[in-house]
């Protein structure tokens, strides 16, 4: 490979990263623009390569969002750290198959690093089992299929075997205001997404554990509670104590959904936020949230391994694969892809730039600078943020008395273009979500951010 192609793409990629402060946030291209400049007509002959390069960056320019600036506030997304980035460029020119370590020693053992980084940094049992996955949806896929195999396998069921055809039904229960990807893992799993018994949910969005008592009374069998450790607008905690002692009393499998709140874990500050979490059996999060991994990051935990192992490994079943000389980590063991991008590097590059009190520090960051800009909001008449601001997401209503404008102030902070956020319904009525998630965002940032928006909001006259 020509190396001068490489150095013009670090060059593109610093220009891009350079360019943050001046561009709009948003993507500025229609769908019809951005489909008239990459559907060029496809050449029978070959391109120069630098040639794509540059054309493709070209052409997709006015349709990048400004996901890694500091204010980028959309759904829950971060940005990626330096170390992280640079890292994922190296798993590329690598071109390692992260599926285990016969086809590559290095992704495997870094990995593994990586792995027990995380458990030691969430503060979960160290001998758990540690999956990578793309996100947080197939780390949800990924615990659940362990719960399916332990809850049955106790019910004398073995499912990946027999499947679920004549399987003996498992129960599960879920808060009302569970995260759309729980449902989908569900689903792919076979466990219906319809069948779930719904637990009513406080004004936060918190699973109500009077609820979840009686549920749990009304019938026994193979059961999994999946409760919520951030709730995707509010960030709300479900009480996660309670739960984990009634999901035992039950015999039933505890889940927790944790794609970024699982990450107050880290902060000796916050902790106290997600207490009794570690007490559950299996645990989702992402990499690509709070701890700010450029996609595709999702992170699978398991505290019992043998069902997690049971759930995933198609490693063992393949002749032509050798067998483990010695305890080396197979990454297609916790996960459901068998080959697979080397996803250990950049979780790695991205702890081991931050170290343990810089994780810390980062998650302390995010929540300081929400808890921020919720009061710089707040304070405006006629603007009322809607939950308690525990972790880093904000919801903000706009309007006066009963004329709820909050669409309209959305539509023009978007459009204006100095941050960005996305809105959501809340009790019925439209609201603004804020997600502090990158790590570039300073409290500079935060200020300039709600200037913006409360520009806004007073020329849409709230
Ligand atoms: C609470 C919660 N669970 C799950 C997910 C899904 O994560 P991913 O997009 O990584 O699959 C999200 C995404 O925002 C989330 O907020």
């Amino acid at each position: 490979m020509d190396a001068r192609l490489l150095h013009r793409t670090a060059d593109l990629a610093a220009g891009y990263l350079a360019s943050l402060d001046e561009r709009p946030v948003r993507a500025e291209a229609t769908l019809e623009e951005l489909r008239a400049a990459l559907n060029v007509p496809l050449d029978d002959a070959p391109t120069p390569a630098t040639q794509v390069v540059e054309e493709l960056v070209a052409a997709a320019d006015r349709g990048i969002v400004g996901v890694q600036s500091p204010r980028y506030y959309g759904f829950v997304m971060g940005g990626g750290l330096d170390a992280a980035i640079a890292a994922d460029w190296m798993t590329t020119i690598w071109d390692q198959n992260g599926g285990g370590y016969p086809v590559g020693p290095a992704a495997s053992v870094a990995e593994e690093v990586a792995c027990a980084w995380l458990l030691d940094l969430l503060g979960l049992p160290r001998d758990a089992g540690v999956g990578l996955t793309t996100g947080c949806q197939m780390a949800h896929f990924t615990c659940l299929a362990a719960a399916r195999h332990r809850v049955l396998a106790d019910a004398g069921w073995d499912v990946e075997r027999d499947g679920l055809f004549g399987a003996p039904p498992i129960r599960m229960f879920l808060g009302a205001k569970a995260h759309t990807t729980v449902f989908g893992a569900l689903r792919m799993l076979g466990l219906g997404g319809g069948r779930v018994e719904l637990v009513a949910a406080d004004g936060q969005g918190r699973m109500r554990t009077d609820g979840l008592a009686a549920a749990l009374a009304r019938g026994e069998g193979p059961a999994i509670v999946i409760a919520q450790v951030g709730e995707v607008n509010t960030g709300a905690v479900d009480a996660m104590p309670e739960i984990v002692e009634l999901a035992r009393e039950h015999g039933a499998w505890c889940h927790v959904d944790g794609a970024f709140a699982l990450w107050a874990a880290a902060s000796p500050s916050l902790r106290g936020l997600v207490a009794g979490v570690a007490g559950a059996d299996s645990w989702a999060t992402d990499g690509h949230k709070v701890l700010n991994v450029p996609y595709d990051c999702g992170v699978a935990i398991v505290r019992d391994r043998a069902a997690h192992a049971a759930a995933m490994s198609s490693f063992a079943g393949a002749e032509y694969i050798p067998l483990p000389e010695h305890d080396e980590r197979n990454q297609s063991e916790w996960v459901p892809e068998f080959s697979r991008r080397a996803r250990g590097f950049t979780v790695y590059a991205a702890i081991r730039e931050l170290g343990r009190r810089g994780v810390a520090e980062l998650v302390d960051r995010l929540c300081a600078n929400a808890r921020l800009m919720g009061e710089l909001l707040d304070a405006e008449e006629g603007v009322t943020v809607l939950n308690d601001v525990v972790f880093n997401q904000v919801l903000v209503r706009f309007g006066r008395d009963a004329a709820n404008v909050t669409d309209a102030v959305l539509a023009a902070v978007q459009r204006e273009g100095t941050c960005w956020m996305s809105g959501t319904e809340w009790d019925g009525e439209p609201a603004m979500r804020i997600s502090v998630c990158n790590w570039r965002t300073s409290e500079d940032e935060i200020r300039r951010s709600a200037r913006a928006i409360l520009e806004q909001a007073r020329a849409t006259g709230q």
